[in-house]
């Protein structure tokens, strides 16, 4: 479903990210770890189109189409959603507004927001004061009205107390089966995610398939996402810049 082949991103001549080969499959949930500042957000930023990452090499491909030169909202269109780690405040832009914008299906906002317990922040403006839970949920509250068919999950848990983490674990599960299909004795899950985590605090709830470690900006390492959260838990990233040194 989402493919990315050899790319090397720059904002302001700056290499960001380099060589970047990583694969989402159709209703896959990957997961992508690195420590900060690797590039994990700018790779999510990049597949979402935002204008400021300059792909200078290599391409990405949704669906089997290339979409490298293709705009956000285009992108959008074709069933990328995200969920930023830092979502700008948006003065002005009520919450319900918003929501009712990016569904293509028309969907009713309560009811939306009743999943989630939004409802009072409808009439709120987008992200204005709210805390970083508030935010995370009225990022899920605006990709469940836009219904992506892959999810770019930036960080989901951080800055989310323990007892709301449940509350946006189950909601990405909900999210992410939407559509589930079992033909024979495998399902498949209708949506494709990617989700970034330093905690894999989300792993409780969502099931991972494969893991990609991003260090300095490319992909080092992939391969089952719990055993290589518990090699992170346990040895740090150290193991990920061995096999840098050893390119
Ligand atoms: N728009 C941008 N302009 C300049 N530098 C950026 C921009 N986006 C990211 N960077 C830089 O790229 C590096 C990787 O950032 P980021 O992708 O946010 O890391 P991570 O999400 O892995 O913690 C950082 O040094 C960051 O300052
Ligand atoms: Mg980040």
């Amino acid at each position: 479903m989402l493919k990315i082949e050899d790319l090397t991103v720059e904002v302001n001549g700056k290499t960001l990210l380099r060589d970047v080969n990583l694969e989402v499959k159709k209703g896959y949930t990957n997961v992508l770890f690195g420590p900060n500042g690797a590039g994990k957000s700018a790779l999510m930023r990049t597949i979402m189109g935002f204008s400021e990452y300059k792909v200078v090499k290599g391409r990405i491909l949704f669906n089997g189409e290339d979409i490298t030169g293709l705009p956000v909202d285009e992108r959008a269109r074709r069933g990328l959603g995200i969920m930023m780690q830092r979502p700008p405040d948006m003065s002005g832009i009520k919450l319900r507004d918003l929501v009712k914008a990016v569904s293509k299906e028309k969907k009713d906002p309560e009811k939306l927001a009743e999943n989630l317990d939004m409802k009072r922040f409808l009439d709120r403006d987008v992200n204005v004061g709210f805390s970083g839970g508030e935010i995370k949920r009225s990022e899920l509250l605006q990709l469940a009205a836009q219904n992506p068919s892959l999810y770019l999950l930036d960080e989901p848990e951080s800055g989310v107390d323990l007892v709301s983490i449940e509350q946006v674990g189950k909601t990405i599960r909900e999210l992410l089966e939407d559509g589930l299909e079992c033909p024979g004795e495998r399902c498949t899950r209708g949506k494709s995610a990617l989700i970034i985590t330093h905690t894999g605090q989300i792993l409780d709830y969502v099931q991972a398939d494969r893991g990609y470690i991003l260090c300095s900006g490319t992909i080092m390492c992939s391969g089952n996402p719990l055993k290589l959260l518990e090699e992170i838990k346990s040895k740090g990233y150290e193991e990920c810049i061995k096999c840098k040194l050893m390119r």
